[in-house]
């Protein structure tokens, strides 16, 4: 199976634009086709959108952005791709032709989605040649952020199609869910479905407005289904003898006409007009660029803050840094440097957040280009991740930064690494950072990195092969002269 390289979106709204900028960012060209007149500049915007959120994502350094184009045609976007996702408006006969079309002019081994919400994928794929390939991809807006997508085949679909699916969508940083059996509304749009009926009733009844059924939401559950879910929420609420006792609990209230579920309110002009009114009461006037922009903001904050506790969306944000680190350091590898030149490992750009008032970067951002350089010598010389889940890691227990030039904002810039002496225990490093405009050097960084055993928190000579390769190194680079900064210390200027 050919890796996936080129993208095709069909259907560009809210949902396509927001698959196209999460296939760019993560380094992939794509070709959109929409009629709509509007749709490239929509697309733009909302890649402008992603790119500046994107960018605090991770401090790991990203691919290349990918090519974006505008084809045509339907037929002139699919050509060539190796992966199509397919999103336009909900419609089963529409999405059946868009589907057959992309089919006839797709190649026959690339992977055709559906971001549908609902629509059953036994009907969509129904007029494929190749059905075989073809499965529902239902992504959460924004889909650059939100990492759920629920992989859903149909009758025809192959296990190998969304083993695929699985592989590819984590590759592009998501969490993909597969559902077990084909069902109108898969998982989370049925739940969705329930908490918005319910939500219609009370607004139409006067029991809440809008704002207060999310201020329901917002300040108490809403909270926790980010971390849990509602499974574990509820056993957690059941105290020390869990699910049981909760269902025992809470169990009769089931039997009480607390919801309305099995009805549906009619949507009325009346009932249109109180929940558009009562909605534009609630933003107040701001726009829905200023929204977006907190919602994306907020969304970041909480992914971030459950990283660190290796929960839920935070685990997958963890996951996806570590594989573009791999990538990173794959692709730095990939054109064989020559050992005995200082190693050009690490290069990046100075992304505007990292500057500060004056468009300086900022020190701290030196010291996290110097260490991701340290880190990509490590790959180099087989600290992967089979050498850290063995207990094996360097240290950093040193480092003197040198700071020659300014960098500012959007520079581009590479760093090389000189290793300047090595034994079992030690790892002695010159960083030099340079401009990738006129290759002048901006900082020096020196450092010291010791072998540790990380399980013991102790240093530990390095395994026999990894000191073997370092002494290798070593010995190939030592008749690199020593640099004029190596040894200094502050204050001799
Ligand atoms: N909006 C959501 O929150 C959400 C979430 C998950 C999935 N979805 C699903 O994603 C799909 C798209 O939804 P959306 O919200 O982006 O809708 P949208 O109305 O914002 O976008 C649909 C786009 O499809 C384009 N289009 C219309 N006819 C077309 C054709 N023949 N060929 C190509 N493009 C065509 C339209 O011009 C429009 O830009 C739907 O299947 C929807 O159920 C939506």
């Amino acid at each position: 199976m050919t890796p996936i390289r080129r993208c095709a979106v069909i259907g560009a709204g809210v949902i396509g634009g927001g698959w196209a900028a999460r296939l760019v960012l993560n380094g992939l060209d794509v070709a959109v086709f929409d009629p709509h007149p509007d749709a490239e500049r929509r697309v733009r915007i909302m890649l402008e959108n992603a790119t500046r959120i994107f960018s605090k994502v991770t401090l790991v350094p990203l691919p290349e952005p990918g090519v974006l184009r505008f084809a045509a045609s339907l037929a002139d976007a699919v050509r060539g791709a190796d992966f199509v996702q397919e999103s336009a408006p909900e419609r089963e006969e529409l999405k059946r032709a868009l589907l057959a079309e992309i089919d006839a002019h797709v190649q026959s081994d690339a992977l055709v989605c559906s971001s549908t919400s609902g629509l059953l994928p036994s009907r969509l794929q129904s007029d494929m040649r190749h059905p075989d390939r073809f499965l529902v991809g239902h992504p959460f807006n924004p889909v650059y952020l939100l990492p759920l997508v629920e992989l859903c085949g149909g009758a025809r679909t192959t296990p190998e199609a969304i083993a695929r699916a699985q592989e590819f969508y984590k590759w592009i940083g998501m969490r993909p869910l597969v559902v077990r059996k084909e069902n109108d509304g898969f998982i989370a749009d049925r739940l969705l479905e329930a908490l918005w009926r319910e939500a219609l009733w009370l607004v139409k009844e006067d029991f809440a407005t809008v704002e207060e059924v999310d201020d329901a939401i917002r300040f108490g559950a809403g909270l926790r289904w980010a971390m849990f879910g509602t499974f574990l929420i509820y056993r957690l609420a059941g105290g020390e003898d869990g699910m049981r006792h909760f269902m025992a609990q809470f169990g009769p209230a089931l039997k009480l006409p607390w919801t309305k579920l099995t009805d549906v309110p009619e949507l009325t002009d009346d009932l249109i007009d109180k929940i558009a009114s009562q909605s534009d009461q609630q933003v107040g006037g701001v726009g829905l660029r200023s929204w977006e922009i907190r919602r994306d903001e907020g969304l970041l904050a909480i992914m971030q803050a459950l990283k660190t506790l290796d929960i839920g969306a935070g685990r997958v944000l963890g996951e996806y840094e570590r594989s573009l680190y791999t990538r990173v350091h794959n692709r730095s590898t990939a054109g064989k440097p020559d050992p005995s030149q200082p190693l050009r490992l690490h290069e990046g750009v100075v992304r505007p957040d990292w500057v500060d008032y004056n468009n300086h970067m900022t020190e701290s951002r030196y010291l996290q280009s110097f260490n991701d350089a340290t880190d990509a010598v490590l790959h180099y010389i087989g600290v992967d991740e089979k050498y850290l889940a063995g207990g094996n890691s360097y240290y950093t227990v040193e480092t003197h930064i040198m700071h020659r030039q300014q960098a500012v904002a959007l520079q581009p810039f590479y760093v090389t690494t000189q290793v300047l002496a090595a034994d079992d225990k030690r790892l002695h490093l010159f960083h030099r950072l340079y401009s990738a405009r006129d290759n002048t050097v901006l900082a020096t960084a020196e450092q010291m990195l010791l072998h540790v055993d990380t399980r013991a928190g102790r240093v530990r000579p390095a395994a026999d092969e990894m000191a073997e390769r370092v002494r290798a190194l070593v010995a190939a680079q030592a008749a690199l002269p020593r640099p004029d900064q190596a040894g200094r210390s502050v204050g001799r200027h």
